[in-house]
């Protein structure tokens, strides 16, 4: 559909310059959105208040508006503003308390993703927010200095909430940390949220139109970046710090920079790298996250876009193959970096960032099995009868949306694992569905021991939290399953495809003594 703003972009004519009567659109103000480009929106950074031996942050979660394009404004779900969250800055072995108010109207949740701690602070789906309510978790930051986020858990509604805006970053630091990175928040360390989204005609966010949306998830062809759309970044010192989020509901990025500059990779999900890595292409699901330090130094205008990837998928009749050949092989703009000349002097990136105990495959006491099935369209449009014929595909699903983990759909009352306090397992993660699941485990930080009985890439032997497992792979996770005995309340693991996640492809367990 050709909206009319998309006629006028591609006349390269800004839908601001039309609206006012002006063809040029220098005359936008600072707060004008323009088609021509935005400044990046930095999220406000909350440090939360000292007290009691614990920092104190306060949350309100409610409804707003904000104009993404210049005549239309979109009804917005927030934290503290109208879109998103503020960034949240925690330090390792400090206490927190966040208090947090649901004005949004509608039950919620707000979970730490990528924190070690007690199920009674997790914010999964067990701990609902009623309209009206507070909630106050507390925990103590054990995890490495790194990048996380918070976002709406709620059962079945995860993926709206979190598409309309419930989400942020959250920044851990270490004061005992040794090495120098940049970390001026704002001007050399950049927090980049990135998402899609899909507008309809008058501004509000479309969500679930589409059959494959409910397939593969919610994805959209307006790149946002902490809620600017079509934003730049100007420079002001050497090297810049970028704390690449990926949180979209659903869409992969393969994040690379136009003219295919090189840049250092030097922490995963779960806190820095052993040493940085270079390279040119990153691939990060739903969830995943990465830090990564980028070379501005030349002055020039560059872009950091994400590149479509090339389908391998078979060619077979019926929708699912158009659907799975199409996934992700889009491009994307992310961000405009504008180049300047006189830039400041930054620090070297250290060799050595951290050091990582890996997990020994030995230390492992138990191992469970993981199978990632959906059962939506795995057979042609007109073939939806059960039957295990060549037009099921590959998957071997029942049709009508069987999203589920080891043939079962998430059952808040069900429990599907219980996990011996104290000790290490293995999960190996299968996938026998067309797409690739970004899995998530709660509770903290694994490691990829292997992929498909390869050691994983050097970005990927960091701790992580989300692993990205593709279509008939084999992944091999190894965690501790520590400090928090709790024989009734459940973690989660799932699918980070919101849409997958709200429909089934999720599990609880129990850590038990
Ligand atoms: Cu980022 Cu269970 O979630
Ligand atoms: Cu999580
Ligand atoms: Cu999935």
């Amino acid at each position: 559909m050709i909206t009319r703003r998309k006629a006028l972009k591609a006349l390269g004519i800004s839908s601001l310059g039309a609206s006012t009567g002006l063809v040029m659109p220098s005359l936008a103000t600072a707060q004008a959105v323009s088609d021509q480009g935005n400044p990046l929106r930095i999220p406000q950074l909350a440090e939360g208040e000292l007290t009691n031996n614990s920092r104190q942050f306060q949350l309100r979660l409610q409804r707003g508006s904000r104009n993404f394009f210049a005549d239309t404004a979109t009804a917005t779900f927030g934290i503290n503003g109208d879109y998103l969250g503020p960034t949240l800055r925690f330090r390792r072995n400090e206490a927190v308390s966040l208090h947090i108010q649901n004005g949004l109207g509608e039950p919620t949740t707000l979970h730490w993703h990528g924190f070690h701690l007690p199920t009674s602070a997790d914010g999964g789906p067990h701990d609902v927010i009623a309209i009206g309510d507070t909630w106050n978790p507390q925990f103590t930051v054990v995890q490495f200095a790194g990048t996380f986020w918070y976002h709406s858990h709620m059962l079945n509604t995860a993926g709206e909430q979190v598409y309309k805006g419930l989400a942020g970053m959250i920044i851990v630091e270490d004061d005992e940390q040794q090495i120098e990175l940049p970390s001026a928040y704002g001007v050399d360390d950049i927090p980049l949220l990135i998402q899609d989204r899909r507008f309809n005609d008058d501004g509000s966010f479309q969500y679930m139109s589409t059959y494959e949306d409910t397939v593969v998830g919610m994805r959209g062809d307006v790149i946002l970046v902490n809620g600017t759309r079509q934003p730049y970044f100007v420079p002001t010192t050497k090297l810049v710090r970028f704390r690449l989020l990926n949180a979209a509901n659903a869409r992969t990025f393969v994040f690379a920079f136009s003219d295919g500059r090189e840049f250092q990779q030097i922490a995963s999900d779960g806190g820095c790298l052993e040493t940085a890595v270079t390279m040119n292409q990153l691939e990060l699901s739903p969830a995943e996250r990465a830090e990564i330090v980028v070379d501005f130094s030349d002055g020039q205008d560059v872009r950091l876009i994400s590149v479509g990837k090339v389908s391998n998928f078979p060619e077979f009749p019926g929708a699912m193959s158009v659907m799975m050949r199409s996934l992700n092989t889009q491009n994307f703009d992310i961000l405009d970096i504008r180049g300047q000349g006189r830039l400041q002097d930054s620090a070297p990136v250290p060799d050595r960032l951290a050091s990582i105990y890996r997990l020994p495959e030995a230390a492992a006491t138990n191992t469970r099995t993981f199978r990632l099935s959906m059962g939506a369209g795995m057979r042609s449009g007109d073939d939806r009868g059960p039957g295990t014929g060549s037009r099921n595909g590959n998957g071997g699903g029942h049709g009508g949306g069987n999203f589920s983990i080891n043939g079962r759909r998430m059952d808040m009352n069900y429990i599907n694992e219980r996990i011996q306090f104290n000790t290490t397992e293995i999960w190996e993660l299968t996938n026998n569905s067309p797409m690739m699941h970004p899995f998530h485990v709660h509770n903290g930080q694994f490691q990829v021991l292997d992929r498909n009985g390869q050691q994983p890439p050097a970005n990927e032997m960091g701790w992580k939290d989300t692993v990205r497992v593709g279509s008939g792979e084999l992944v091999r996770i190894i965690m501790r399953f520590t400090d928090f005995v709790d024989e009734k309340n459940p973690y989660m693991y799932h699918c980070h495809v919101l849409e997958h996640e709200d429909r089934g492809m999720m599990g609880q367990f129990l850590i038990v003594e």
